[in-house]
């Protein structure tokens, strides 16, 4: 009895964090056609990324030349740099929980986690500013990396 009813509850709490994480994984999407979330977003990148990335998003001075100490300075996040090539989900990842976590190996960079700085909605709002100042056709090939992509 007791075992049967601790295994349904295993299958339950299992149950549960599956759809929480599918919940989680559906709801990752960039909203950069909505003008209240750009709003919100431009004034969390203002505060929070601008300084590394740039006031227009044009990261920092030779952004692909590593400094004196081997870390690399921060890209630009307009159409020059390459946030575009990479996933809704992939950017999310980056920005929450920092690239060394999202990569899974050990690789000293300058690039912050913002899991405690930042909530998930102002999260998905920097990003969605950020992907609203990309031209239409860089806009469309981004569309198109997400709908093959579900990193
Ligand atoms: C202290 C400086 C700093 C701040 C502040 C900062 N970043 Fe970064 N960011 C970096 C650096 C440096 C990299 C590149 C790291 C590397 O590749 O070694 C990076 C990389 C990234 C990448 C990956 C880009 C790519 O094409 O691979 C994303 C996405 C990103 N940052 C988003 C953000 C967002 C959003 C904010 C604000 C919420 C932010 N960053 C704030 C320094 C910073």
């Amino acid at each position: 009895m007791w075992v049967s009813l601790s295994i349904f509850t295993i299958i339950l709490i299992l149950f549960i964090l599956f759809k929480d994480n599918n919940f989680a994984q559906a709801s990752i999407a960039l909203m950069h056609e909505d003008k209240s979330v750009i709003n919100v977003g431009s004034k969390v990148y203002a505060v929070n990324c601008a300084s590394c990335h740039g006031i227009k998003l044009e990261g920092q001075k030779d952004w692909m030349s590593r400094l004196p100490n081997g870390m690399m300075p921060a890209p630009p996040h307009d159409e020059t740099g390459h946030t575009w090539h990479h996933s809704d989900k992939y950017l999310f990842m980056i920005t929450k929980y920092g690239i060394e976590k999202i990569i899974g190996e050990k690789y000293l960079n300058n690039m912050p986690a913002y899991e405690e700085i930042l909530n998930d909605k102002e999260i998905i709002a920097v990003l969605s500013y950020i992907k609203s100042t990309w031209p239409p056709r860089i806009k469309k090939i981004h569309d198109q990396i997400n709908s093959r992509s579900n990193k």
